[in-house]
């Protein structure tokens, strides 16, 4: 079972080596942060009153990590960002599942109305998870994100009202 903790600066350590490339920096934090990854940005990035990071525990063991930004109660909105589980646990449903605790924290104890986020078009499997939480799609932007000089991406927004929120618990495949 995948439980939601608010993430601590002394775990910031164990998400550097999930990210192992720029462009894996870019498709997961666009430019929100610098590659490679030092834990001083990263935590400053966290210190915004409307901003919350959590990871997701298997057991004791760190398995993904995503935050809130913009979150603003007097709207009932917010924004997920950063959505990341490691290379070598992908597919087993560790970020519907983080996700889903996520958001029905934001529906349930936070009083928020609408979730939304960005994410890059050719980003299929991150897409699938967020579709299947009943995120829609309300918007493209054309290259959104300038990666180098020779190469831009084009950024898709979906949002997710809470009576669209697909609430249920999916089967775990490998986790247990
Ligand atoms: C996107 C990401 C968070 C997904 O995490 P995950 O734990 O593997 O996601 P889940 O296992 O919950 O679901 C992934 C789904 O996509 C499917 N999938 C995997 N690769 C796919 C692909 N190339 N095309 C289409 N679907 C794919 C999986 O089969 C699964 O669907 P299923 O449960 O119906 O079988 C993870 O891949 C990641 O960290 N990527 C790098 C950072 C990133 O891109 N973050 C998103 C920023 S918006």
């Amino acid at each position: 079972m995948i439980d939601i903790v608010k993430i601590a600066e002394s775990d910031f350590e164990k998400l550097i080596p999930w990210i192992d490339s720029e462009r894996e920096l870019r498709q997961w934090a666009a430019h929100s942060l610098s590659y490679p990854i030092n834990i001083e940005e990263l935590s400053k990035s966290l210190k915004a009153a409307d901003t919350v990071g959590f990871k997701a525990m298997w057991h004791d063991k760190m398995v993904g990590y995503a935050d809130f930004a913009r979150v603003n109660r007097k709207n009932g909105t917010a924004t997920i960002c950063r959505v990341l589980v490691p290379k070598e646990m992908r597919g087993m449903g560790i970020a519907f599942e983080m996700l889903r605790k996520m958001c029905s924290f934001a529906f349930e104890e936070l009083g928020l109305r609408r979730i939304d986020l960005l994410v890059f078009d050719f980003n299929d499997s991150a897409i699938k998870v967020y579709k299947k939480l009943g995120f829609q799609q309300e918007g493209k932007m054309r290259e959104w994100l300038q990666l180098d000089e020779s190469e831009n991406w084009d950024v898709i927004q979906m949002g997710l009202l809470k009576r669209d929120f697909v609430c249920e618990p999916k089967p775990s495949k490998d986790l247990g």
